[in-house]
């Protein structure tokens, strides 16, 4: 029996939740007015944005009481515990050597990606991701005036790859200057092998197409799966990356704003903390820092048991399926706590499947669709959650699917 209890449910209401604060409006999920927000058993059951609804673990908890007890909680900046804390956890849990010159702590990987399109590009150029993928990639690019270029995966009897042919036509392209590499990969859950990492690498050193690798769910790996950092895969892959991880996805701390940008090559680290200081990005909470170092210091035993029941989820979901309604084909993730679903047997268009998941089974899920057109009749279900409410999702979904 774990000494950790991720079966009780937790009333997230009234602690301005961005998962759970939201109603339904003219069919669709709306924000920022919590005194609307869904109440009660029959309410929409939030499994889209990634966090996770379970307590973190109970050092940190413990860390933060003392923090708080101070009293004061005046500007920080981190300090030799932090970069301890944070080199030791990838030394030991990715066999990565990190030195604490390659660190650089910003308050969020989105914010990190949108400070390195700026460090890195110039407008008009074009950025690649690999479609279906998480979709600020997008919004970051666009915003800072390049173009996006998707080199898509390819999908086959329920299984991704990388189109290394298709990735090789367009990193030749001069005009294309960055890939944003999701590893492991949200939302298909895949952790991709040293050996397609070594050819990412090789395609993208060979174009000067510079590699920002996020790896905030690099620490989410099934039991039995490896995962490998990008910057490990030798020293022209090192030199040209930025490496983005954090303990927000780990250890359920995503509203604490702390992530750490490993930069091992001293140009780029200076072009993006250049970059950085340009935008007047807020620096460190004491609280954030407060929680990276126990996290990192004493959170192994936590993440272990929350990754095997992860997986016990994840496993629930393909039974289920392919009991009780097996036109949708999950898939198993090798990392990550997001589980895609191909719904595309159910013959519904995108706005039909959306329809049914929020107001008919009533489940809030992330829609394949924006993740790109590739993910046009799938759905990424966050089952980072107690199995009760799981088991309540899944039913609803099995309902509402069943043919009137
Ligand atoms: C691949 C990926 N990158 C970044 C983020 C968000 O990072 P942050 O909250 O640090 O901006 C997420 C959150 O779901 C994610 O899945």
């Amino acid at each position: 029996m774990s000494q950790f209890d991720f079966d009780t449910e937790i009333n997230r209401e009234n602690t301005d939740s961005v998962k759970w604060e939201f109603h339904v409006h003219s069919g669709k999920a709306e924000y920022w007015d919590d005194t609307k927000a869904e109440r009660g058993d029959d309410r929409v059951l939030a499994m889209w944005v990634a966090d996770m609804d379970f307590r973190c673990p109970e050092p940190v908890i413990d860390a933060l009481h003392r923090r708080v007890e101070h009293g004061l909680f005046g500007y920080s900046a981190k300090g030799q515990a932090y970069e301890d804390a944070v080199c030791g956890w990838f030394a030991r849990r990715q066999n990565w050597a990190v030195k604490p010159e390659w660190l650089s702590p910003i308050p969020g990987v989105v914010p990190a990606l949108n400070v390195a399109v700026r460090a890195f590009t110039h407008p008009g150029d074009k950025v690649i991701v690999q479609r279906p993928v998480y979709y600020p990639f997008f919004r970051v690019s666009k915003n800072n005036g390049c173009e996006i270029v998707s080199n898509g995966l390819i999908y086959r009897d329920g299984h991704y790859t990388v189109d290394f042919e298709d990735l090789e036509r367009k990193a030749a392209d001069p005009k294309a200057r960055m890939l944003i590499l999701c590893s492991p990969h949200n939302p298909i859950g895949r952790i991709w092998t040293a050996e397609d990492l070594t050819r990412i690498a090789d395609i993208c050193a060979r174009n000067q197409v510079i590699v920002i690798a996020d790896e905030i769910h690099g620490d989410l790996i099934m039991p039995g799966e490896t995962f490998v950092p990008f910057a490990t895969l030798g020293a022209a892959a090192e030199q040209n990356c930025v490496v983005c991880t954090a303990p927000s996805k780990t250890f359920n701390l995503a509203g604490m704003h702390t992530s750490n940008m490993f930069i091992p090559n001293p140009e780029l680290r200076e072009r993006f903390t250049t970059a950085q200081a340009a935008q007047s990005l807020p620096g460190m909470s004491p609280f954030g820092i407060t929680a990276t170092i126990a996290a990192y210091n004493d959170g192994e035993p936590w993440l272990d048991a929350v990754m095997a029941y992860i997986t016990d989820n994840a496993r629930l979901v393909m039974d289920t399926f392919a009991d009780r309604e097996p036109r949708v084909k999950p898939i198993m993730p090798q990392g990550t706590y997001l589980q895609w679903l191909d719904c595309r047997a159910l013959g519904l268009g995108k706005e039909a499947l959306e329809d049914l998941m929020i107001n008919k089974a009533k489940v809030y899920f992330d829609e394949g669709y924006i993740f790109g057109d590739e993910g046009i009749g799938f759905e990424r279900i966050n089952i980072a959650c107690p199995r009760p409410l799981l088991k309540r999702a899944l039913d609803r979904m099995i309902t509402a699917m069943k043919p009137v």
